[in-house]
């Protein structure tokens, strides 16, 4: 049976169960800062679970995508040694809030297994928490499984966690018996242990967690309602029916083995080759994936671990004689096994292709530089045939080198690394990458669920109204201001990019408290900020005018609807790979990110800049409609790079020119934008720009004010247009040329100068002493090169003031190794009061003033000494 009918026959029958199929959500965790990447079917649900929110239906199904590499659930050193480990892999999962528990979970999954799959029943095997008499006897006088088919095990086992803090409680787990050929070799069970324990032969299928804790800091405590949480491995399961030891020998790998053979040469049955073939087919899965869910390779958090991960596969790529740049090429194969489940990412392959191919080239860039690294440390980072741990870390982090390519490099010399210190190194270095990811969480809003329990959802009125007479909810103190919550609003709330509303609260037509923002702390529920003492006197329960600044509402609508046009208009000049990757519109200006990997030249800033002109005059009509996702997606509707959405989608049309999924708030027609105008495009990123734009009256003051500017420039240049920047770069051009002039002249003086200082020469042996003082401010140094270059058998001694302290500067031809000037001019300024020395040719430092005599003679008789010597 083929992945795509297990995909199928999966969500059919959960369905026939009443549960509810949910999208896959992305990998980029939304709103959970305890999470890395998704890992796991039950992430999107944990507040259902923890009865933060509560779900319309109490059954779900789901294939999940999950990346587990990095954070509490972490396979990526696995790949390629182990038959079922990925860094990318797809979970089928079922899910029971507060509904169902142990007895139907199992029953569920017994009949899927055996019933719709027909997996034999005697390959089968369980395993449940050592405490879980209950599910134990479902299992044996239920589903009739013997009990000597039955394991208990422990917490390390049997006890399922998402993370360090989270939903949790006690397993059960299906294993599938792929038969003696498999087994572990050499392995002998010792006491206590049980057959399990033969991990090659024995395979997990299957995982149903019941659900019955969640653990924070401050520890553990029971759920409001059981639940049940479940997850299949879906490579596992089809290797299971594809009767494949291997889950690269399905279907799901296929067509990637094929595209490598077809790049490298090399077949896949040849057994040197073959871990490298599962290296890089795992590996391009997890690299395109997490790009078209919105990762971009970086130094940290999540796009460090998508770094590493393209690293791993193109060294393994090159062990194949794959050429370079081949990596990107394998992208298309990926999505003709998970297109089809996630034609979200299918639509994001371009970028997919074109981050990969400048990842593979940096990484071959650095490749070369960490192999002379390497070969400089062998010198000196080799102790008793041990290559030090943190040089392999640096290797590993800088180079971009993994530990095996090290390990391979060295072996070939007879070396080993010492892993433990790299162990330690890693540890350090993954702890600051979780504080990267970490600090991009949000608040706790738990208070928020529990005003939402209360009030219900906001009923938003603002796409038609600016005004609204509102039931005053609920009030929340938020210290400073107080939030509020009414039954309906006009108040748009932070959303999509969009800042809120804010506006005033009248009662009987005067203002009585003024809402200074509008938040959606949680979906549907809008929680307006009021930042005026007098919100203590509203009243629940009482009606109030609500009134939205309207002249902010529209600038933003403008700003809003604008954004739209530059998306389309930016797909259009510069290709089908921009993605949108972050906006935020308010009532002064747009900014929109999006991927591209290079600057946006003026000429293509220009062409974007008309084409959003162009379609703000041709008076496009601005349509919402409320469709199914599908619906829009057939649409060509964009949707935000990585988003989650639900099943109805409010998708937004501007003439035939942009069709977005968008919840904000827009202009009716698009010559109400009037002007748009690019203000800045500059690099956010790797592989992501950022454009900020403004438009109509902000656009007109910002062009009015440039166009002043400009009337000035013209007024100083006292020339026209063009011509004023002509002149202007005559003059910079001038001032150059000038400078330059000024030094020779000065240099020139300086020497004819120096002439006069150097009058007084004195004979000592073959050479010319001289000592002279040089004038207030000038360069000792210059002065004393000039010296050289007209007295090759020269020795200079330099005087000269620098505030309330005189310079010395002794200087003797480079040949004249006798003489030591740092060590003269040591004992010289200890005459007066200084200290230092310097090198043996020059050397310069300064002490009190006066004494010019003493250290003259000092000298002197120092060189006298050293010469005659
Ligand atoms: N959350 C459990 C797991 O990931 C079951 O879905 O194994």
């Amino acid at each position: 049976m083929k992945v795509q009918e297990i995909r199928e026959k999966f969500v059919q029958f959960f369905e026939s169960k009443n549960h509810i199929k949910y999208e896959s959500s992305p990998l980029i965790p939304q709103n959970d800062p305890t999470l890395l990447f998704a890992n796991a079917g039950m992430n999107q649900f944990k507040d259902f679970f923890t009865g933060k929110a509560n779900p319309n239906h109490k059954r779900a199904v789901t294939i999940q995508k999950c990346v587990r590499a990095g954070g509490k659930h972490n396979d990526l050193e696995n790949v390629g040694l182990t038959a079922r480990h990925h860094t990318f892999f797809e979970m089928l999962g079922n899910f029971s809030f507060g509904d169902y528990f142990k007895e139907e979970a199992i029953v569920f999954a017994w009949e899927f297994l055996t019933d719709v799959l027909k997996i034999p029943k005697d390959k089968l095997f369980i395993t449940v928490h050592h405490s879980d008499d209950e599910a134990l006897e479902i299992w044996h006088q239920k589903i009739g499984i013997p009990k000597n088919k039955i394991f208990k095990k422990g917490d390390k086992d049997n006890f399922w966690e998402m993370g360090d803090t989270g939903p949790c409680g006690p397993c059960t787990e299906i294993f599938y018996d792929h038969g003696p050929d498999h087994s572990t070799p050499g392995l002998v069970l010792k006491e206590g242990q049980d057959i399990l324990e033969d991990e090659l032969r024995y395979v997990e299928i299957w995982n149903l967690v019941f659900m019955q804790f969640e653990k924070s800091k401050e520890g553990i405590k029971p759920l409001p309602n059981p639940s049940i949480d479940t997850g299949a491995g879906l490579e596992r399961i089809a290797a299971v029916l594809q009767g494949k030891y291997w889950n690269y020998d399905t279907d799901a790998f296929t067509p990637i083995i094929k595209k490598i053979e077809d790049i490298s040469g090399k077949k896949y049955t040849e057994k040197e080759s073959q871990s490298s073939f599962r290296v890089v087919s795992d590996h391009i899965r997890s690299a395109t994936m997490l790009i078209t869910d919105g990762v971009i390779p970086s130094n940290e958090g999540r796009g460090y671990v998508l770094r590493r991960i393209i690293r791993r596969a193109v060294r393994h790529l090159r062990l194949l004689n794959a050429p370079d740049g081949s990596f990107c090429k394998i992208v298309p194969a990926v999505f003709e096994t998970l297109g089809k489940e996630y034609p979200q990412n299918k639509t994001n392959s371009a970028l997919a292709e074109k981050l990969l191919l400048l990842e593979e080239k940096k990484f071959l860039e650095t490749l070369d530089l960490g192999l002379k690294y390497l070969n400089e440390s062998l010198k000196k980072d080799v102790l008793n045939g041990v290559f030090k741990g943190d040089a392999a870390f640096k290797l590993y982090d800088t180079y971009g080198f993994p530990l095996d390519l090290t390990e391979l490099i060295l072996q070939e010399q007879g070396l080993k690394v010492d892993t433990k210190a790299f162990d330690s190194s890693m540890l350090k270095r993954k702890e600051d990458s979780k504080k990267s990811w970490k600090a991009t969480g949000q608040v706790d809003n738990k208070i928020f669920f529990e005003a939402k329990e209360k009030c219900g959802e906001t009923q938003f009125t603002g796409y038609q109204k600016t005004n609204e007479f509102s039931k005053l909810l609920y009030k929340i103190d938020l210290g400073e201001n107080t939030a509020l919550i009414f039954d309906k609003t006009p108040f748009y709330g932070e959303s999509g990019g969009q800042a809120g509303d804010s506006g005033n609260i009248k009662l009987n037509g005067n203002l009585i408290a003024h809402i200074s923002d509008t938040q959606k702390p949680v979906e549907n529920l809008f929680v307006h900020i009021c930042d005026t003492d007098a919100c203590e006197l509203l009243e629940i329960s009482e009606t109030y005018e609500l009134q939205i600044d309207i002249q902010r509402r529209e600038l933003t609508k403008r700003n809003h609807s604008a954004t739209h046009l530059l998306q389309s208009a930016l797909i259009e000049v510069l290709g089908k790979h921009v993605k949108q990757a972050g906006s935020s519109v308010d009532f002064e200006k747009l900014r929109f990110d999006f991927t591209h990997m290079q600057a946006v030249s003026a000429e293509e800033l220009q062409q974007v800049e008309e084409l959003v002109n162009q379609k703000i005059n041709s008076a496009l009509e601005v349509n919402a409609n409320i469709m199914t996702k599908d619906e829009a997606i057939h649409k060509g509707a964009l949707a935000l790079f990585g988003e989650k959405y639900g099943d109805n989608v409010r998708v937004l049309t501007m003439g035939d020119f942009s069709t977005e999924l968008c919840g904000g708030t827009h202009v009716d027609n698009t010559k109400e934008i009037s002007l748009f105008v690019i203000l800045s495009e500059s690099s956010l990123s790797t592989g992501v720009r950022r454009i900020e734009a403004t438009t109509s009256d902000n656009a007109f003051h910002y062009l009015t004010r440039r166009s002043r500017l400009l009337g000035e420039i013209e007024r100083l240049a006292n020339a026209k247009d063009t011509a004023s920047i002509d002149k202007f770069n005559y003059y910079i051009e001038e001032v150059k040329n000038k400078s330059k002039e000024i030094a020779q002249l000065k240099d020139k003086l300086q020497s004819s100068q120096s002439d006069e200082l150097f009058s007084n020469p004195q004979k000592i042996g073959d050479f010319v002493f001289v000592s002279a003082i040089a004038p207030e401010g000038a360069d000792s140094r210059k002065i004393s090169d000039i010296f050289m270059d007209k007295n090759n058998n020269g020795i200079l001694l330099l005087f000269g003031q620098k505030g309330d302290k005189q310079s010395i500067l002794i200087r003797r031809p480079k040949d004249l190794k006798t003489i030591h000037c740092g060590n003269i001019l040591k004992s010289a300024l200890e005459l007066i009061g200084g200290r230092g020395g310097g090198k043996p040719e020059l050397a310069q430092g300064s002490g009190e003033l006066g004494g010019i005599e003493v250290v003259t003679r000092f000298v002197k008789k120092s060189i006298e000494e050293a010469i005659i010597k």
